[in-house]
């Protein structure tokens, strides 16, 4: 395992000027150290800061203040910025092109040329699955079909790290689903490269990430794993209950949040040593209990926990 990071941010901040008097910090002093071969997400509402953070990352914006180093290379290195795959928040390619004309054209920037390229291209469009619209114009492509030649194309040069800007951003669900899976897929194939991608969605960096980076107003506001961040969470449970008696019903939902179900009564029950005590309720008058079922333990919970102060809407996005 190669212990350099990644990526290393150090008190890193970047200021717009707006005019002669007005300026806007856009990255608050952020220092974040990204392990490689993670898969990592940056999650932040609108304006937060992330495509900021990533056009620094890729040498696209300086930094007014701060340093940034790529597998320990100062971002201005251009042999350090080799070692990138980028991914744009809206990719566009000429219209007129066809998906395997672009990676050609790209891959021929790269120096790849001949039997290599096309074996390259041809193995980068079956695994982003458009194998079937390789010779179609991109005009015809959708959102989501744009976005994975988008994929394929940072993928060329066999990237160490790979950045991707709100990936998921205008997909539809299916389109999401794919693209959650295509991010598996490479990191699979992969397993040794870094994959650090900004969202607005928790669900996304859920179910991909190993760490997440929460940025608010520019500034870093937690940066952890997601096991160390759910691990104190209490697990919930939802137990289903039939012909419940008025006693036992008040009492279980002093302590438990209730909801009316087709079928009963649905409590919703935090944490195993509450679990125990209804069941043990539920036992003693012989009731009959329809269904318990764990309920995921929740990252956006988690991190609002984690963040007192921050509005949930700051949070939940
Ligand atoms: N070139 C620029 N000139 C002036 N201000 C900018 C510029 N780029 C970004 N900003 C401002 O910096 C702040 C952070 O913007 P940034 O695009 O990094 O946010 P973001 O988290 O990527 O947002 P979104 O989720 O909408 O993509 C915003 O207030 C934005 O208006
Ligand atoms: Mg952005």
């Amino acid at each position: 395992m190669n212990s350099t990071p990644c990526i290393t941010l150090t008190e890193v901040s970047k200021t717009f000027k707006l005019g002669l008097f007005k300026s806007k910090k856009a990255v608050d002093n952020l220092t974040l150290e990204i392990p490689s071969g993670e898969v990592v997400g940056l999650l932040g509402p609108n304006g937060s800061g992330k495509s900021t953070t990533i056009k620094m990352i890729l040498g696209f914006l300086k930094p007014t203040s701060g340093e940034i180093l790529i597998c320990g290379h100062d971002v201005e290195n251009r042999w350090a910025r080799s070692f990138i795959g980028y991914l744009p928040e809206n990719p566009r390619f000429q219209k007129f092109l066809t998906g395997n004309d672009i990676l050609r054209y790209y891959g021929k920037l790269l120096g790849l040329h001949g039997l290599k390229l096309s074996k390259k291209i041809e193995f980068l469009m079956d695994l982003v699955n458009l194998k079937h619209a390789c010779n179609e114009r991109v005009q015809g492509y959708s959102k989501g079909m744009t976005q994975r030649l988008a994929i394929a194309q940072t993928l060329l040069n066999d990237p160490q790290l790979l950045i991707f800007d709100e990936p998921m951003s205008g997909l539809d669900p299916l389109g999401r689903i794919e693209m959650r899976n295509l991010i598996s897929t490479i990191h699979v194939e992969s397993p040794k490269s870094t994959l650090f991608f900004s969202s607005h969605v928790l669900e996304d960096v859920e179910t991909l990430c190993k760490s997440v980076a929460l940025l608010q107003k520019g500034k870093l506001k937690t940066f952890a794993s997601i096991d160390s961040l759910i691990a104190n969470e209490q697990q919930r449970y939802e137990v289903v209950i039939q012909n419940l008696s008025k006693e036992l019903e008040s009492l279980i939902f002093e302590k438990c949040p209730q909801k009316t179900v087709a079928i009963g009564k649905s409590f919703s029950v935090e944490g195993t040593e509450k679990l125990s005590w209804v069941l043990s309720k539920l036992l003693e008058t012989q009731t009959k209990v329809i269904s318990i079922n764990g309920q995921r333990k929740k990252l956006e919970e988690a991190l609002f926990r984690a963040n007192e102060g921050l509005s949930m809407s700051e949070v939940i996005i």
